[in-house]
């Protein structure tokens, strides 16, 4: 997951490729909910882990529900519809809708001392029609905050089921859905009948708590979309085993990546969900192809390619696809008329108003934008009109994972996300997932070079920056350092008699970085290739020119999205002359030997700080004066000289001149 401050995506150009997406939100977390109803285990296979998720589980734990986790598999062992403590219990509820209605519909049915609360965003997120519908039947639930909205109290209920219980439908669907699933623990007697007033927004999701229900032994009868009944003597019955279906709401971004640019022999495959899938949002694929994706689906798979192009503009009512059809006010950038997006009025009271949201962001981009309480029209962008925008997204997952498909625009420019771990809400891993599946040319993907003498703290810097922009990280010197570990494991001798073999072996070393950690083959190496001794040794073997070109095609392939911060000595000189941001690290002889003083002292290594000195000066002279690579700065280079600087502050300075770099 990318948890840094922004995340800039380069121009993208091409998409191919298989992704599987994680489970689906809505899905997980309603048979969370209807497991820990049951009596008895109900194993969870696929379940999304994610922020909701993770709220609904934490609640479930707190009602002395059974939760054991093994990866995405998880085995919850169910109330059989009663709590097991009587003690007063607070739950924080984050902002997961999901989480927040069916949970106060439950607890306000079972009845107990409950207080539910969430993030300041949840505390305006409407729920005053699903506590009226509670109240009319007899629940006890209090207002802490403002009338109408989260925070809380739920107290003990005297249920009276003998009306039909009346609930609005037009503001969100969560609130029949509620009722839907809390009110089988109160139909042993009599049926029970929900009558929806007003319009029910949001269909599709309906659907899938009532398929859900039924696969927890509920059958709803169905009148319409405004009469439900509860037959009586109903009960949940662990299904035993059940799995989550992929989000299909999360597939929209990958279809719609397709539709704009799997232009050349493969399509982009997602895998989890296909045409046939429970969810309301797959017929996101209806508008893609309305607006020129090519689609082929089959069982739990779907593929797309790109079709019309440019893509045509559409008018769409997207009441019975919410969530999904945000993409598509992206997707229009790429059309060839306007898109106009209607009957969204519930896109004001999700994670943000997002009719406001993609409307502002994508004005950022240049697009021309109208918009009205329930609909939003965004015309297409021409190439010569696109602005590199830093894209807000307002906490809100869908917002950051739609604005990622900007950065497939003609006109080549990056686009900044802002805050983009917001999207561990559904998808923790989606910036991965898209640069899995995503190609830039070479001279958009950024490299920025840390090049220094030894001892100038080059690896810490090199490796700080690399997290503040969620770069990849080159550390080249470990590269000579396993290349000199692989040799002597072959038995070869560190110079030039066995420069040839020591150059094959450099062409195809099997090296990986994993966090902190560099493995060798099967073989984790990282302490091996950090004594004193190692570096001695990869200094020999840095100086044979065959090797060095033997590393060349190592060490250009780490320039992967999306971007990479390389650090050694010839990076900005040899390696990556055509870097964007080259930075040439110093700190006098003096300071860096009293920092491998401090180390080699921490470390239990007895030495003195004159022999120290006297080393480093002879390595720099050695490193300068070298005929291969020698240690020089690139002329394009910025000179950083940290004698007198913490490590933030030199990581804030690089930071500083890459900024001043970009576009937004
Ligand atoms: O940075 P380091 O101490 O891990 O480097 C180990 C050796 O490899 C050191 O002698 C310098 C050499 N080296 C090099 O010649 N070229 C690089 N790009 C990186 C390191």
């Amino acid at each position: 997951m990318f948890s840094t401050e922004f995340l800039d995506i380069p121009s993208l150009h091409s998409a191919a490729g298989t992704i599987t997406l994680p489970g689906s939100k809505s899905i997980s977390n309603r048979v969370l909910l209807l497991s820990a109803l049951c009596q008895g285990t109900t194993v969870v296979h696929d379940l999304l882990d994610s922020d909701d998720t993770r709220v609904m589980l934490a609640a479930l734990r707190q009602l002395g529900c059974g939760v054991q986790e093994n990866g995405t598999t998880v085995t919850i062992t169910g109330l059989g519809g009663k709590l097991q403590n009587a003690q007063p219990i607070e739950f924080f509820m984050g902002n997961a809708g999901t989480a927040m209605r069916p949970l106060t519909a439950a607890l306000a049915v079972l009845g107990g001392d409950f207080t539910l609360k969430g993030v300041a965003r949840m505390h305006e997120r409407p729920i005053g029609d699903l506590v009226d519908a509670l109240r009319l039947l007899g629940c006890r639930i209090d207002y802490l905050g403002n009338d109408g909205f989260p925070p809380l109290r739920v107290g003990k209920p005297s249920l009276t089921l003998d009306l039909p219980i009346q609930v609005r439908g037009d503001v969100s669907s969560q609130f029949l859905t509620a009722l839907l699933m809390a009110l089988p623990l109160a139909a042993q007697q009599q049926d029970i009948v929900i009558e929806v007033v007003g319009e029910l927004i949001s269909k599709p999701y309906i659907d899938i708590t009532l398929n859900l229900l039924q696969r927890f032994g509920i059958q709803v009868q169905r009148d319409g979309w405004q009469r439900f009944t509860i037959p009586a003597g109903s009960s949940y019955h662990s299904p035993k085993t059940i799995h989550v279906e992929a989000d299909a709401s999360s597939a929209s971004y990958f279809i719609a990546l397709g539709a704009i640019a799997a232009d050349g022999a493969q399509p982009v495959r997602i895998q989890g969900v296909g045409a046939d899938s429970i969810q309301g949002d797959i017929r996101f694929m209806d508008a893609a192809a309305q607006m020129g994706a090519q689609i082929t689906s089959g069982p739990n798979w779907l593929e797309v390619r790109r079709g019309a192009w440019p893509l045509k503009g559409i008018e769409l009512d997207c009441n019975h696809i919410p969530d999904a059809a945000m993409t598509l006010a992206v997707m229009a950038l790429y059309a060839d008329s306007p898109t106009t997006l209607r009957n969204i009025a519930s896109w004001r009271v999700k994670e943000t108003d997002r009719i406001h949201a993609m409307a502002t962001e994508c004005r950022k981009l240049g697009a021309q934008v109208e918009e009205g309480e329930d609909w939003l029209r965004v015309h297409p962008l021409p190439k010569n009109q696109w602005h590199p925008a830093s894209i807000h997204t307002y906490d809100d997952h869908r917002v950051a994972m739609c604005f990622s498909l900007a950065a497939c625009n003609a006109a080549q420019m990056p686009v900044r996300i802002e805050d983009p771990k917001c999207v561990a809400k559904t998808f923790p891993d989606y910036f991965e997932a898209l640069f899995s599946v995503t190609q830039a040319d070479k001279q958009n993907i950024p490299i920025i070079c840390i090049d220094g003498p030894t001892a100038s703290g080059k690896g810490t810097l090199a490796s700080r920056v690399a997290q503040a922009l969620g770069y990849h990280y080159l550390d080249s010197g470990a590269l000579y350092r396993i290349t000199a570990l692989a040799a002597l494991k072959a038995g070869l001798l560190l110079d030039t008699a066995h420069e040839v073999a020591i150059a094959d072996l450099a062409r195809t070393l099997p090296a990986r970085f994993e966090g902190e950690s560099v493995w060798l083959g099967a073989q984790d190496v990282s302490d091996a290739i950090r004594t004193e001794e190692a570096g001695m040794n990869a200094s020999k073997v840095s100086v044979l020119p065959a090797v060095r070109t033997a590393l060349v095609a190592l060490q250009h392939s780490f320039q992967r999205l999306p971007g990479l911060l390389a650090d050694g000595r010839d990076m900005g000189t040899v390696i990556f002359p055509h870097a964007p941001l080259k930075v040439f690290l110093t700190a006098s002889a003096a300071q860096r030997a009293e920092r491998r003083h401090k180390q080699l002292i921490s470390k239990g290594i007895s030495t003195t700080l004159d022999s120290l000195r006297a080393d480093l000066e002879a390595r720099d002279a050695r490193d300068s004066n070298r005929s291969v690579a020698p240690l020089k700065p690139a002329q394009d280079a910025f000179q950083l000289d940290n004698s007198q600087l913490s490590i933030e502050a030199s990581v804030d300075q690089v930071l500083a001149w890459w900024k001043a770099k970009q576009p937004f």
